[in-house]
């Protein structure tokens, strides 16, 4: 089965051709990174208009890659949820209109889950990864998901790709828009979040050289908070206003070795806290223990949180699934993938599919 996915939910206009859920024939994304680089975070309305210009030649491009023409494909999935409206809206209509000019199938797929498919993608050329990768899906659940993007942090209990439960996420900012944050804190150029990993495992960096505060709200909660270790964050490089201390209110100077220190503390922190919630997350399943980790999202870049993440997995006898780095970002394959599940399981939409900012679960 040949599935066409579409992605328009922030600012990548993206399509991909994915064979049987899993085998990744193109994968195209046209990045919006330029537009809205000077305003440093994403315009609504110019990221609804280049998806506009830019979602027939991304798609055209795809099916070229794949070299299959439209009349090839099977199905039509389409990231429907959660996003921008405007952004929504564009990639909706565009799969309803190819869906029901082809009378081919339409899927809707929720993105966030999309992000914890990505790590079953396959290429053809990774032969190494076909092994684990092909191995009966099913013998994986329940599975505990991780998502960790710039818009998400959350986790999942997956009892299939087609039964996912949302058990918690983040009460403020997402952990990437957290990196982002601290990295202009610490006047690092765009984009942020790579640009401090870098730093943070730069030589001579000391991630004990500050102790930044590691969120765990109640004794039981899975909800994730990151307000609290930005504003350490930020004191320690302007000062505290209002301090009584007089030595806090005024910060040292801001040298290179200080920024590369605060650079790797503040990652310590904030990848501690997702492994804090990890351990509480594999607690809850409590009778049936997990059989696998799935992460995804833009921060499973993170050079730090894959070291880390590996180990946890090896730690708990779990097969770990994260996907390489250019699945990590926003795609089209993940949303082929889950809706070629989804509509297997008889899951497909209808023109009344709606373009939702919310996620599903
Ligand atoms: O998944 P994504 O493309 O966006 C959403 O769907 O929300 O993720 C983008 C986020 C940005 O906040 C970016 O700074 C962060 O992922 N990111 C990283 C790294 N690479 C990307 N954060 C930390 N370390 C990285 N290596
Ligand atoms: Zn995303």
């Amino acid at each position: 089965m040949i599935v066409l996915g579409i992605e328009s939910s922030c600012d990548e206009t993206a399509a991909a051709v994915v064979r049987d859920g899993r085998h990744v024939l193109s994968s195209v994304i046209a990045s919006q990174y330029d537009l809205h680089e000077e305003y440093a975070g994403v315009v609504p309305e110019i990221a609804s208009r280049a998806h506009v210009e830019a979602i027939v030649p991304t798609i055209r491009e795809a099916l070229s890659e794949a070299g299959l023409g439209l009349g090839m494909i099977d199905a039509v999935a389409v990231g429907n949820r959660p996003g921008l409206i405007g952004s929504l809206l564009i990639g909706v209509a565009t799969a309803k209109s190819l869906a029901w000019s082809l009378g081919k199938p339409l899927i809707g797929v929720d993105h966030v889950q999309s992000h914890l498919y990505s790590g079953l993608l396959i290429e053809p050329s990774e032969t190494g990864a076909e092994s684990i990768a092909l191995r009966d899906p099913s013998t994986l659940f329940p599975a505990l998901g991780l998502v960790v993007s710039g818009g998400h942090t959350s986790l999942y209990r997956i009892s299939s790709f087609t039964d996912l439960k949302r058990l918690g996420a983040t009460i403020d900012d997402a952990i990437g828009e957290a990196f982002d944050k601290a990295a202009t804190i610490l006047t690092l150029p765009h984009p942020g979040g790579p640009n401090l990993d870098r730093l943070a495992r730069s030589p001579g960096a000391n991630d004990r050289a500050f102790d930044f505060p590691i969120s765990r709200l109640g004794t039981e909660s899975l909800d994730f908070s990151f307000s609290g270790l930005k504003t350490s964050l930020l004191y320690q490089v302007r000062g505290v206003p209002n301090a009584r201390d007089a030595a806090l209110a005024v910060a040292p100077p801001l040298t290179p070795d200080r920024q590369r220190d605060l650079a790797a503390s503040f990652q310590r922190a904030a990848i501690a806290s997702i492994i804090l919630k990890l351990n509480r997350a594999y607690a809850s399943f409590s009778n049936t223990p997990p059989r696998a980790l799935f992460v995804g999202g833009g921060v499973s870049a993170n050079s730090r949180l894959r070291t880390d993440l590996q180990a946890w997995s090896a730690d708990h006898g779990l097969p770990l699934f994260i996907p390489p780095m250019r699945y990590c970002m926003d795609n089209a394959a993940m949303i082929a993938g889950l809706g070629t599940v989804l509509l297997q399981a008889g899951q497909s939409s209808d023109l009344t599919l709606e373009a939702v900012p919310t996620t599903a679960v």
